[in-house]
């Protein structure tokens, strides 16, 4: 276990070896105001080093779908003033995180660095009130705390969720789960789970919706617009007049990805042992199986999950930095955004000495950006990824399902249907959006 001595030793030698550039996110280490924050950058910092040490298995077996790791530090001296003395950190089901992150293409050094090398920052940029939500220091990624319901949610999921992540390549509009962890500090239990950011770690949005193709109060209350970033909902899309200009044939890759994500289980012709043989991936053996049974959502009688849209708007946001350079004119090095590697990293994706044009992103971190087409009348980017998935349908919906059809009349339009009647109305209403 780390020591307070070695962990202030590593950050002396690391600071000294480092550009000037890089010494003032190195001094923050572990340095969070909030003393749950330090504790989960010292976790994930203890659970990266430690997965290093563990081989790559074969394959996943059933136990690493239940497995987790635990660690108890007591008396740690080190940052006393905002790190507590006492905490727990429990990792949930390392082994399959570790091979998500490798799934989605996210290096676990890369990973360390972006939770570990300065506080993750508040945000309430995303997903269902209620919940509190940070980011990384470099925004590629969202820490959101969750609840312990959700925490049984996602393990009645994950070996699904895994299977259904080898078969798709990654290549899905769900969340990316990326690590699930619980912080206990002063015996209280924090749960939290790390996804990748559906927004851009550059690329600013100004207007963001969360649809879920109801139109059943499915309005911002006055309260949210009053938000510097508010999320707006499915009726104010459809009273703005709000438009998604992407061309033909990101259209259909999009709404291809997300009829699978989304549907009704087809053929349910899938066994376990196809997640089993995962890190030997054969294309040949995968071409050769029963026709894709991809669908997921409905399937898993998952529902309540929001497509979460931004919109960065290139011109705007051009003209925002220039305003912000005249303001705070010697406050160098924030607006680049590439901090989150630096250029001796072996798995740097951005290309440091080459600064993107306004408006371009990489592909490879920004998974879920999408152009605007030549007709749109603003050059903008959308950023666009379902939401909000870990919610059963349970008695408490049913409960929500019968107050809500006596608050507007039977006929009304309930935003609480069943499953599936969710997953096809939501899909509908996103293809609507998108024509
Ligand atoms: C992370 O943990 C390791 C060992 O657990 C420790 O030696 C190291 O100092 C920590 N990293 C940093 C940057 O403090
Ligand atoms: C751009 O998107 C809009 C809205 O979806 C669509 O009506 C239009 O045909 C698209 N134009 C091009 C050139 O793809």
């Amino acid at each position: 276990m780390a020591t307070a001595s070695s962990i202030a030793a590593s950050i002396a030698s690391k600071t000294k070896t480092k550009k000037k550039h890089f010494v003032a996110q190195k001094v923050k280490l572990f340095r969070a105001s909030d003393p749950l924050l330090s504790v989960l950058m010292w976790g994930v910092n203890h659970s990266i080093n430690e997965l290093s040490h563990v081989q790559i298995p074969i394959m996943l077996m059933p136990d690493d779908f239940k497995a987790y790791s635990k660690i108890k530090v007591d008396n740690h001296l080190f940052n006393k003033e905002n790190m507590p003395s006492h905490f727990k950190f429990k990792e949930y089901c390392p082994l399959v995180f570790r091979n998500l992150r490798e799934r989605f293409g996210i290096d676990d050094q890369d990973f360390q660095n972006s939770l570990t090398r300065a506080a993750p920052l508040n945000s309430d940029s995303q997903g269902r009130s209620g919940a509190r939500f940070h980011t990384s220091y470099d925004k590629r990624y969202v820490i959101k705390t969750i609840t312990s319901e959700d925490v049984a949610e996602m393990h009645n999921i994950l070996k699904k969720y895994h299977q259904f992540i080898v078969e798709c390549h990654g290549n899905t509009l769900l969340p990316q789960f990326l690590g699930m962890y619980r912080l206990t500090v002063d015996g209280d239990e924090t749960y939290m789970i790390v996804t990748r950011n559906v927004f851009s770690h550059r690329l600013s949005v100004y207007k963001k919706y969360d649809l879920k193709g109801s139109t059943v109060a499915r309005e911002a209350s006055d309260k949210e617009k009053a938000k510097e970033l508010p999320t707006y909902k499915d009726n104010d899309f459809i009273n703005d007049g709000q438009k998604i200009y992407i061309d033909d044939d990101n259209k259909k890759m999009f709404l291809e990805k997300l009829r699978k994500d989304v549907e009704v289980w087809i053929n349910p012709g899938l066994t376990l042992t196809k997640s089993l043989i995962l890190p030997f991936y054969s294309p040949l053996l995968y071409s050769m199986s029963p026709s894709p049974s991809l669908q997921f959502l409905a399937q898993l009688k998952l529902m309540d999950y929001s497509l979460l849209v931004g919109i960065h708007d290139v011109e705007r946001a051009e003209q925002e930095e220039v305003e912000s350079e005249d303001n705070e004119g010697d406050d160098e090095g924030e607006s680049d955004g590439g901090i989150g590697t630096p250029p001796d990293s072996p798995s740097n994706t951005l290309d440091s000495t080459k600064p993107l044009s306004p408006g371009e992103f990489d592909p490879t971190i920004d998974v879920y950006a999408i152009k605007s087409n030549d007709s749109a009348p603003r050059k903008e980017v959308y950023f666009m990824a379902v939401i909000d998935i870990l919610q059963h349908y349970d008695a408490k919906k049913k409960a929500a399902h019968a107050a809500k059809t006596v608050k507007h009349g039977a006929g009304a339009e309930i935003s609480t249907v069943n499953p599936e009647q969710y997953s096809k109305r939501f899909y509908d209403f996103i293809t609507t959006i998108l024509s």
